[in-house]
């Protein structure tokens, strides 16, 4: 699907909790074409001097009214401009972007393992799948888990873990990774979230003979190719048996069993 730029003026844009926050815009052309996984390149209007975007994963998209949601933490300079945003500010959209997840299967379950705000790029793949859904979601505090309330409104069987157990298993999310692959037959796995954690992923589905779909942390400049600023090194069926592959054009989502953790 070619990606479009659209104007899209903020509807709502709401603290949810902590420093983390959901903005709602009108954005009619890329909420009715987006994928599970895919992130918008957004421009804030007061760094329109600025070349570079900044990307977002969609969180979630309704093509019958337009609407397009992200949720966003805030971390520096950018994000605290677009927090203090009201209704009607057009933010400039790039979208839909990369290359997303794939839906589950019929017959298997979605394994879903999010970590703080990357369960937004999840969300989409969830209310999609035509099966059981299983959402393991971890953070550092309760603070950090998101979305708890909208993954079991979707009928998931949603799993929670945090550093300090102030909510739900205390420990780290892959934890419950080993214990829901236990309890699954045939799994669907896919994860969204820090690199360490989508590395522990890579490594726990790797013993089991299993693979999985990771959307990779990785930092972009233009989004759309061009400047190779987010390139990643995959095995790959040539002479070498790698690739250097660029994570905006063929990712952020890839293949787990491909993704070389410790070769830049
Ligand atoms: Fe420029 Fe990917 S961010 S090529």
């Amino acid at each position: 699907m070619t990606p479009c730029q659209e104007k899209a003026p903020i509807l709502r844009n709401q603290r949810l909790q902590g420093s983390y926050y959901r903005v709602d815009l009108r954005a009619e052309q890329i909420a009715a074409t987006v994928a599970p996984g895919q992130f918008v390149h957004v421009q804030l209007p007061a760094f329109e001097h600025h070349v570079l975007r900044r990307p977002f994963s969609v969180f979630n998209a309704e093509p019958a009214t337009g609407t397009l949601s992200l949720i966003y933490k805030t971390v520096g300079e950018g994000t605290a401009h677009l927090s203090g945003l009201g209704a009607g500010v057009g933010l400039d959209l790039l979208g839909p972007l990369g290359h997303g997840y794939s839906v589950p299967p019929p017959g298997q379950t979605a394994v879903v393992v999010a970590g703080g705000y990357g369960c937004a790029a999840t969300y989409l793949l969830v209310r999609r799948s035509p099966g059981p859904c299983i959402v393991l979601l971890g953070g550092r505090t309760a603070e950090d888990l998101l979305l708890v309330d909208e993954f079991t409104a979707l009928g998931a069987d949603v799993r929670l873990a945090t550093d300090d157990g102030s909510r739900g298993h205390r420990g780290v999310v892959t934890d419950l990774l080993e214990a829901a692959l236990e309890q699954t037959a045939n799994p669907f796995v896919v994860a969204c979230g820090p690199n360490p954690m989508l590395k522990a992923v890579c490594r726990l589905v790797d013993r089991r003979g299993l693979d999985a779909e990771v959307s990779l942390d990785h930092a972009m400049c233009c989004g759309v190719g061009a400047c190779f600023a987010c390139v990643v090194k995959l095995t790959a069926d040539n002479a070498d048996g790698w690739e250097y592959v660029r994570t905006c054009k063929s990712g952020p989502v890839f293949p787990a069993r491909l993704v070389r953790w410790d070769e830049g």
